[in-house]
């Protein structure tokens, strides 16, 4: 029995080692280890020995098969690693296959940019939910209640109210307007002085065209400190959009209204691309000094604390920068469009 087992395995041992490819391989695996195979003759004649004989012939038969199995992966990783190698000459010298890398959206990398010259006088990035309750959005920035961004024919109400906003729980919740929300929810957080900004989603029910989307982008500001003046608001707008449009940017304030600071201003730019676009000024911005009733609500003391606070819509940066005369390009994903950026 052992010599049958020696040269059984010897003889398979030769027969996978002269196998020349997978196929030759798997043929030598069923002729010796399949179920009609040599090997296994050997095992199934281990019924026939003396009893005292099969433990120790069991015991080779199984070393041996153990040791052919190894030998059988062992040449298999090999034949497959021939296989896989090409059969013609490669020329290295063709250039390679590049794969085309992505990029950041362009109101992503305006936004970037902006929080970048930001960061450079000290203000830091904000964040809010998208999903906010009444207080945060007009409440406490001292929207009246008939104010009409309040209707519902103005704003998307979503099911649901507000679980935990301090005191205000059972809100109604809806998408957020606007990004002047981040200025209550910081300052009820920390005591001043502040000095923020806040990227973020807003929405409204508004119809798409070339100028407006139901869903766009603002970037807010919130800087409070002792005595602070309109001239820092106005300092602090014209070097960032120095920065970030360059010189023949041309900007103006307006007296304006809005209900969350006094005295209050948009902001108007003009640039050779926005009188292509048939204006001499472009709206993009809202701002003004914060209003004492605001401080009240977040517990700042009107008689210490001053600040200012804008809201700038991030799409029409975008155009102005890039010479982009329909915002609804923005949100299309043509890659076509996206790839020039
Ligand atoms: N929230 C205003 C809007 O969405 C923009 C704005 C105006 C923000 C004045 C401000 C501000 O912080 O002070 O139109």
């Amino acid at each position: 029995m052992g010599t049958d087992i020696e040269t059984v395995k010897q003889a398979a041992l030769a027969e996978l080692k002269a196998a020349q490819d997978l196929k030759a391989l798997d043929q030598a695996k069923v002729d010796y280890l399949g179920s009609h195979g040599k090997f296994t003759a050997l095992l199934k004649s281990l019924g026939s020995l003396p009893k005292e004989e099969r433990p120790a012939a069991g015991k080779r038969i199984n070393d041996a098969k153990l040791e052919l199995e190894a030998a059988l992966t062992a040449r298999r990783e090999d034949l497959e690693f021939k296989a896989a190698i090409p059969k013609e000459a490669t020329d290295f010298t063709l250039p390679g296959r590049r794969r085309s890398v992505g990029k950041l959206h362009p109101l992503t990398q305006v936004t970037e940019d902006i929080v970048r010259v930001f960061r450079k006088i000290g203000f830091v990035v904000a964040d809010g939910p998208e999903i906010e309750d009444e207080w945060h959005c007009f409440d406490a920035l001292n929207t009246p209640a008939d104010h009409p961004a309040r209707d519902t024919q103005d704003t998307f109400y979503v099911d649901g109210a507000a679980q935990s906003s301090p005191g205000k729980a059972g809100e109604r919740l809806l998408l957020r307007t606007h990004t002047s929300t981040v200025q209550i929810r910081v300052m009820e957080k920390q005591p001043p002085p502040i000095r923020i900004v806040a990227p973020g989603r807003v929405y409204r029910r508004d119809n798409a065209d070339a100028t407006h989307n139901p869903t766009f982008q603002q970037i807010e500001g919130l800087y409070v400190d002792k005595g602070v003046t309109v001239g820092d608001l106005k300092g602090t707008v014209e070097f960032v959009f120095g920065e970030l449009l360059g010189e023949e940017v041309k900007i103006r304030f307006r007296p304006h209204y809005f209900s969350y600071t006094e005295p209050s201003f948009e902001i108007d730019f003009s640039s050779p691309l926005v009188r292509k676009m048939g204006k001499d000024w472009l709206e993009l911005a809202g701002c003004g000094m914060v209003h004492p009733q605001v401080f009240e609500n977040v517990g700042y003391d009107p008689e210490i604390w001053t600040g200012w606070a804008f809201g700038f819509g991030i799409e029409r940066i975008a155009m102005i920068r890039y010479g982009v005369n329909d915002v609804r390009l923005f949100y299309e994903n043509n890659v076509r469009f996206l790839q020039q950026f």
